[in-house]
């Protein structure tokens, strides 16, 4: 399906992120009637990454109700805040992470906009675990190898993330703040991109979700110590904990939401929460989530309440600990 004109034409010229294309029949902005044009879902990092993957995973169930089309970009939070100021007419939708409640704590002032005042919460997607992965020759063969290594070797380590506040530099930054290390950070514009280079040996390490990592560790292209949940998973059996390997404290999984900007009105949110509760009880979702090592969240935090709780709990545990951490 192609975009409609007035939709596309300002799309492409206006944002720079990644965009499913929901496309429709003709413009118009009636609340009742929506959607009667397109809609783009921004992913606000390259294609081929892990918050690419998850979206087109929703999109196409939720293209049951309208249609999809992918124009590429990359953008972090500029791309968000470019969500924020588009109108609130629900033909532009943002896929974001855990990065929405870091990103206060880490760009302050500087941030282009307020993740909780200028959006509206959709309902959160699915949480994804975190592998630590190295380049398929780095010499440590186990995490506490790779720990004695690190330590060792300090910056000469290069350490692959998606940029400031991305759930790559966040793990990176749990696990250099655990091992008291400083390495050398080597940004990219999502960790599709990053995957690349790890692959082809250009980067050394980086933490990145299963979403991105999973057929690569099944494969053996890249080397993988640990998972970062209390229990191993289904997808990577074989694959220690971060606790098992004497790590507990790297911890974390990426919870990610849509978002549609603040003054957007409540039959479009209505629309578009239903559209992603189809999404996320669709079996094929389920089973491509599964896959990839994760799992949709419950119906009943796919709502705008149960989003809306976590991200406020969430701004504030992560700006207590990239406040300890000093930002
Ligand atoms: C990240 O936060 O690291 C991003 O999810 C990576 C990506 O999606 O490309």
């Amino acid at each position: 399906m192609t975009p409609g004109p007035r939709k596309a034409a300002a799309y492409l010229g206006a944002l720079a992120g990644l965009s499913l294309t929901l496309a429709a029949c003709s413009s118009g902005a009636d609340p009742a009637a929506y959607p009667e044009d397109d809609v783009e879902i921004v992913v606000p990092f390259a294609a081929g990454g892990p918050t690419d993957t998850v979206t087109r995973m929703i999109a196409e169930p939720m293209a049951q109700e309208l249609g999809v089309q992918i124009v590429e970009g990359a953008g972090g939070t500029v791309a968000a805040g470019q969500v924020a100021a588009e109108d609130p007419d629900g033909y532009t939708v943002l896929m974001h992470h855990i990065g929405m409640s870091t990103a206060p704590a880490l760009y302050g002032d500087a941030l282009a906009y307020d993740p909780v005042a200028d959006f509206r919460t959709v309902g959160l997607v699915t949480e994804v675990p975190m592998t630590i992965i190295a380049r398929s020759d780095f010499e440590p063969d186990t995490l506490e190898d790779f720990v004695t290594y690190v330590q060792e070797h300090e910056s000469e380590v290069t350490m692959a993330t998606a940029g400031e506040g991305a759930a790559s530099d966040l793990c990176g930054r749990l696990l250099t703040s655990a091992l008291g290390v400083e390495v050398t950070v080597v940004p990219y514009d999502g960790t599709g991109p990053a995957m690349e280079d790890l692959v082809g040996k250009q980067v050394d390490f980086m933490c990145d979700q299963t979403t991105n990592t999973t057929t690569q560790i099944t494969e053996g292209t890249v080397k993988a110590y640990a998972v970062t949940t209390p229990e191993r998973i289904d997808a990577l059996p074989d694959l220690p904990t971060t606790a098992e390997a004497g790590q507990p404290d790297i911890a974390v999984s990426v919870w990610h939401g849509l978002y549609v900007p603040a003054g957007t009105p409540d039959e479009v949110v209505e629309k578009l929460t239903a559209a992603l509760q189809t999404a996320l009880a669709d079996q094929s979702v389920i089973d491509q989530m599964a896959g990839l090592g994760t799992t949709p969240v419950e119906l009943d935090r796919a709502t705008p309440e149960a989003h809306t709780e976590l991200l406020t709990e969430q701004i504030a545990t992560w700006s207590d600990v990239i406040g300890t951490q000093g930002g």
